[in-house]
């Protein structure tokens, strides 16, 4: 093929960006990671460093129980599945799993996948299709954007949390129209609440579905990490609650809780269940486990909300902008890319491990390091991480 066609063009241009970033020695991404040290710390590239981009919020990674669950799950039923769950792949842990889910979430049923970006694809386009309507806070999750996209739905979009843009878009919506409102939870970039009190009255007032995306905020919101409901109070106000296996839950995997009679379309009727293998069963058990720890283990969730405190005063106080965060996701803001990068130089030469997010994913001067604390952490890893990072900011001049 000619090295003048588009497809070659898109290859070479972001090959020279990684190497242009590699030669100046700000490429962090895809480092080795050979161990995760009880969580809060890990070896990288063969050197330890405190760990500050986990997403095992609740430090479940390596669990005995969920380890043990997993190994007897294996040894029961071997490692791979006979395929999708309708004809040979549904195993007995699948169900187990599902029950436990829907008990948690405090749901009628659940249904599983073996990813969350999957769950999200397949479950917003067995929903809406071509004539209906659906409506997704700019900020979304890509996979929340790759599913709108794909459903054939007219798609609008609003701005991040505003419940009066919501509204507009609501409004524009002609009447009669099948609508579904889609959020995250806690956003996956900025860690703010989504406003789900306004967005449920709107909801209602519109006649739209409501479906958010817990990737975020399962174990990490709510007096027992149930989620973004219980932090509100608001328990069974959401129509469909879609969640990830693969964050505090330290499987693979993405679920959705909701009515009995959703979970049976969707099962009859969302192409990633019919079409592709059912979840492993290790996984499947070390996820059911996982969610069985939560709930006995109860200290995590409140460490969790200390450590998230600590951190985050910390760092204000310090003079980072840490915008509107109130979780375990700390957006720590850097302005221009090359100042992320420097930042994360900096902090990674000493020992805390924080990653990067630059333009396209977040917007140009938004870059910023990503950084997650987790009830793995104790204080003093959380004072030692507010010294490296002080410093970075100086040297880079995001602190002045
Ligand atoms: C908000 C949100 N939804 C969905 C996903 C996809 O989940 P998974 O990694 O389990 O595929 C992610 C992953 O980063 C996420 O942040």
């Amino acid at each position: 093929m000619a090295n003048s066609d588009t497809i070659s063009k898109r290859i070479q241009a972001m090959n020279e960006r990684v190497n242009q970033i590699k030669d100046g020695g700000m490429y962090f991404y895809n480092q080795s990671i050979s161990e995760l040290r009880g969580g809060s710390r890990a070896l990288v590239n063969g050197r330890e460093m405190g760990m500050y981009a986990s997403y095992s919020y609740l430090g479940l990674v390596g669990h005995p129980k969920i380890n043990d669950a997993a190994m007897n799950a294996i040894k029961k039923y071997g490692t791979g599945t006979h395929g999708v769950r309708t004809l040979a792949g549904s195993l007995p842990i699948h169900e187990e799993l599902e029950s436990t889910i829907a008990e948690f979430k405090q749901a009628e049923a659940a249904i599983t996948y073996t990813s969350g970006y999957v769950t999200n694809l397949t479950v917003v386009s067995a929903l809406v299709g071509r004539g209906d309507y659906v409506i997704s806070d700019k900020l979304n999750h890509a996979s929340i954007v790759d599913g709108c996209l794909m459903s054939g739905a007219k798609f609008l979009r609003f701005n991040h949390n505003d419940m009066e843009a919501l509204e507009n878009r609501l409004r524009q919506v002609p009447p009669g129209s099948s609508i579904l409102v889609v959020s995250d939870a806690v956003f996956s970039m900025d860690g703010d609440i989504v406003d789900l009190p306004r967005m449920v009255e709107l909801c209602k007032k519109y006649h739209a579905w409501l479906m958010i995306d817990e990737a975020h905020s399962l174990g990490v919101l709510g007096a027992r990490g149930r989620g973004i409901e219980e932090h509100f109070g608001m328990e069974g106000a959401i129509d469909i609650k879609m969640g990830t296996l693969s964050k505090t839950i330290p499987s693979v995997g993405g679920y959705v809780a909701a009515k009995r009679d959703l979970i049976g379309y969707l099962r009859h009727s969302s192409r990633a269940y019919i079409f592709s293998a059912a979840l492993p069963p290790g996984q499947a058990a070390a996820a059911k486990a996982a969610f069985e720890v939560i709930l006995d283990e109860t200290w995590r969730v409140e460490k969790l909300k200390n450590n998230t405190q600590l951190f985050i005063t910390g760092l204000k106080d310090l003079g980072f902008d840490t915008m509107l965060t109130e979780t375990a996701v700390v957006p720590v803001l850097c302005g221009e890319d090359d100042v992320a990068y420097a930042m994360t130089r900096e902090a990674q030469r000493n020992g805390v491990f924080v990653l990067p997010v630059v333009s396209p994913a977040v917007p140009q001067g938004l870059a910023r390091l990503r950084a997650t604390v987790t009830a793995a952490h104790d204080s003093n890893d959380i004072e030692v991480a507010m010294d490296v990072l002080s410093e970075a900011g100086k040297r880079t001049g995001v602190l002045i």
